[in-house]
């Protein structure tokens, strides 16, 4: 019989937080929430094709994009698990325009949960892995429930992030600032297990690189110089050695990332000036998990925890994975942008 203890993730997570003396246990209590949560949602999305809620839900979200009927469903599952607990103060979603005060027939909290409830929803219909990321930063105003200035801040200050990928397994992976752990779901008992302690990514020479090459015309030159290394046709000795994986779904692309290294990018064009990634609740989270894992996060310009929000929704150009080609990557940002 090998020695390999059984660590669900309600037991992760207190130990976690008895190694923190100043912990209250209401932090903790809302990665466990956000674990039920993951959960609930796990069992739809696995039954996706079987019940009525695949195709569209027919409005648009506040980024005007078709919303897709999981979608609603995992923002309504994640804000009925979090309003009622008494631990958070207000909380952000991609699916909502403002920010989201809790009831007042509730308790508030300290906290504040940013999320998007499900990640790579133009995959939901042909059965490709999706996700949901969430971040976590303490109630810094003195609003009871919540206020702006509580939510726009910088990714440095996060208190916890991560994300579940529902994919070939449901996966939750998160980080409360000592290092990122994995945990999957095992179905037939309805618990989260312990089974990737401690990732980190893997660094170069590593092999794959991560983008959306469709939209390389629009480039500005110095992403097109970046691209151009990558797949070796720069002529430069050093270029090249790469494979291309580009699933669609961030939290997918995302997690080969931080299991296999490499360089996931989404970078900014005329179309998408800022990019299309949003800051505060996808690349701010992934950005601290990144960094936990002894990697980093950019913007092409600076490090993206770095970036103090200025609105709720805004986007941020993202280059992430393996420190060196994050490194790189803004080398070449930095370099001649026009023709020139
Ligand atoms: P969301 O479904 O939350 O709107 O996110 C979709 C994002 C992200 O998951 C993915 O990396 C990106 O959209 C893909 O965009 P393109 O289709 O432009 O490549
Ligand atoms: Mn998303
Ligand atoms: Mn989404």
């Amino acid at each position: 019989m090998t020695d390999t203890h059984i660590v669900t993730i309600d037991r992760h997570i207190i130990d976690e937080e008895r190694r923190k003396p100043e912990a209250s246990g209401a932090f903790s209590n809302i990665l466990t929430d956000m674990a039920l949560a993951a959960k609930v949602i796990s069992r739809q999305v696995n039954m996706a094709g079987l019940v009525d809620i695949l195709g569209r839900a027919g409005h648009r979200n506040v980024q005007g994009e078709p919303v897709q009927k999981l979608d609603v469903f995992a923002q309504d599952v994640i804000y009925r698990a979090m309003d009622h607990t008494g631990h958070l103060c207000c909380m952000v979603s991609e699916e909502v325009e403002d920010f989201i005060p809790i009831p007042d027939k509730f308790p508030a909290g300290s906290y504040v949960l940013l999320f998007d409830p499900l990640d790579g929803s133009s995959n939901i219909d042909v059965n490709v892995s999706i996700g949901t990321i969430f971040s976590i930063q303490r109630k810094v105003s003195d609003q009871e429930r919540g206020s702006l200035d509580d939510c726009l801040q910088p990714g440095r200050r996060q208190l916890a992030a991560g994300y579940v990928v529902y994919g070939s397994s449901t996966m939750l992976v998160y980080s409360t600032g000592a290092g990122v752990h994995g945990f999957t779901l095992d179905p037939s008992i309805g618990e989260f297990i312990l089974s990737h302690e401690d990732i980190r990514i893997p660094r170069s020479p590593t092999r794959y690189y991560s983008v959306n090459e469709a939209y390389y015309s629009r480039w500005n030159r110095g992403t097109q110089r970046l691209l151009d290394h990558l797949k070796g046709t720069d002529g430069s000795a050093d270029g090249g050695g790469f494979s291309a994986r580009y699933i669609g779904s961030l939290v997918a692309d995302f997690h080969r990332t931080l299991l296999r290294g490499g360089l996931f990018m989404y970078p900014s064009d005329p179309k998408q000036p800022e990019g299309k990634l949003r800051l505060l609740y996808e690349a701010s989270p992934l950005a601290f998990l990144a960094e936990q894992a002894g990697g980093r996060a950019s913007s092409g310009e600076e490090n993206i925890l770095d970036i103090q929000p200025e609105a709720l929704h805004q986007r941020t150009p993202l280059f992430i994975g393996s420190g060196e080609l994050v490194d790189l990557a803004e080398h070449y940002l930095a370099g001649p942008t026009d023709d020139g």
